[in-house]
């Protein structure tokens, strides 16, 4: 039937008809709330290119983890910028380690909240990549110094998949054991699902379950994030770890591989120009789906709403139910305070 029988603007007339019939809903429970952790107390230094995005010392990671609980919002992840970065991680998988404190403070502080830990090496390598490096010269293979003078050029030097895969299975145990909930592999190398389950497995955490970056794009989005986490890589790019923008199909082996693996849950990163990549997953895998709105999504909304240009507040819902819509169940978003705010 067609018009002038159907008219599809009948059920738009109001807010309670469109309400009626509304096909995606945002929750605050199914938002994650990343949080960067550093030392120090009362601190509380905003991120100059996410406004309204702060460095927290563990003291004020407590109470901005309380705040958003009291908003409906119970999972964070935490990122850490540690005291001292080297070439081996330490910051990562040491039991003092800031992330591994600010989740003994957050567990025994906070009730009911899951506390999601990323694992990734970037943070904490002096050279900021996501795995050990290695430098192929004619003496033969070795690691790279801290203080590398000259930046190696792509042909001479090796983000190593295998060798980093024991630092992040340690990485993860010594993050369950400090009380984090869910472990969350960023790092792109290949295996790294199935070697974080063996390793917890091992360790007696069973129990704790994985949210695999299995979709990570190397993307020029994750900019703000890196003058966020410190983490931007001294020389060279992440794509020889990442993955190509221009792959889907590649995405779904990428996710299937993880899924073998023994991934719980599953995520799409970055999330707004990838909708296509979450939307093929929904439809494919039949784990709870994640995406990360990442922190240049953040910053673009920021900086037109600073200008005017864009209504903050209405593109920063429409993206969320967007990113929804498209198939994700949860969303990882520096919006997911404020959210919860308006979804109040
Ligand atoms: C660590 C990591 C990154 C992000 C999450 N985990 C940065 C990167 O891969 O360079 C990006 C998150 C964001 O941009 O908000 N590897």
């Amino acid at each position: 039937m067609a018009f002038p029988a159907t008219r599809l603007r009948r059920l738009r007339r109001t807010e309670t008809l469109r309400a009626l019939v509304r096909e995606t809903r945002l929750t605050p429970e199914s938002l994650v709330y990343p949080l960067f952790v550093c030392p120090g107390t009362r601190i509380r230094k905003e991120v100059r290119s996410m406004p309204g995005v702060f460095n927290l010392s563990i003291d004020e990671a407590v109470k901005e983890v309380r705040a958003t609980r009291a908003l409906g919002v119970s999972s964070i992840i935490l990122f850490g910028l540690p005291e001292k970065k080297d070439e081996v991680a330490t910051g990562a998988w040491a039991k003092d380690g800031i992330v591994q404190r600010a989740a003994r403070a957050i567990k025994s502080e906070v009730r009911d909240v899951v506390v999601m830990g990323d694992v990734c090496l970037c943070e904490y390598m002096s050279h900021g990549h996501c795995g050990i490096v290695k430098v192929n010269d004619k003496a033969g293979p070795q690691s790279l110094g801290a203080a590398a003078a000259v930046p190696p050029a792509a042909a001479e030097y090796e983000i190593v998949n295998d060798a980093s895969l024991e630092l992040l299975a340690r990485t993860s145990v010594s993050l369950a054991r400090s009380g984090v909930d869910v472990i969350a592999p960023s790092d792109m190398m290949d295996g790294r699902v199935g070697a974080i389950r063996r390793a917890l497995d091992d360790a007696g955490f069973e129990n704790t379950p994985i949210l695999s970056y299995a979709a990570k794009f190397s993307s020029g989005f994750y900019g703000p994030f890196r003058e966020a986490a410190h983490s931007a890589p001294q020389f060279g790019d992440r794509r020889s770890y990442q993955m190509d923008p221009a792959n889907v199909r590649e995405a779904m082996r990428e996710i299937e591989l993880d899924i073998e693996e023994g991934a719980d849950m599953i995520m799409v990163k970055p999330a707004m120009p990838y909708l296509d990549v979450i939307a093929a997953a929904r439809a494919r895998f039949d784990l709870p789906l994640a995406a990360y709105q990442v922190s240049g999504e953040y910053a673009m909304i920021e900086a037109a709403a600073r200008n005017q240009w864009i209504d903050r507040e209405r593109v920063m819902m429409e993206s969320l139910v967007c990113i929804r819509r498209a198939g994700a169940s949860i969303i990882l978003t520096y919006y997911a305070k404020e959210a919860a705010k308006l979804l109040a």
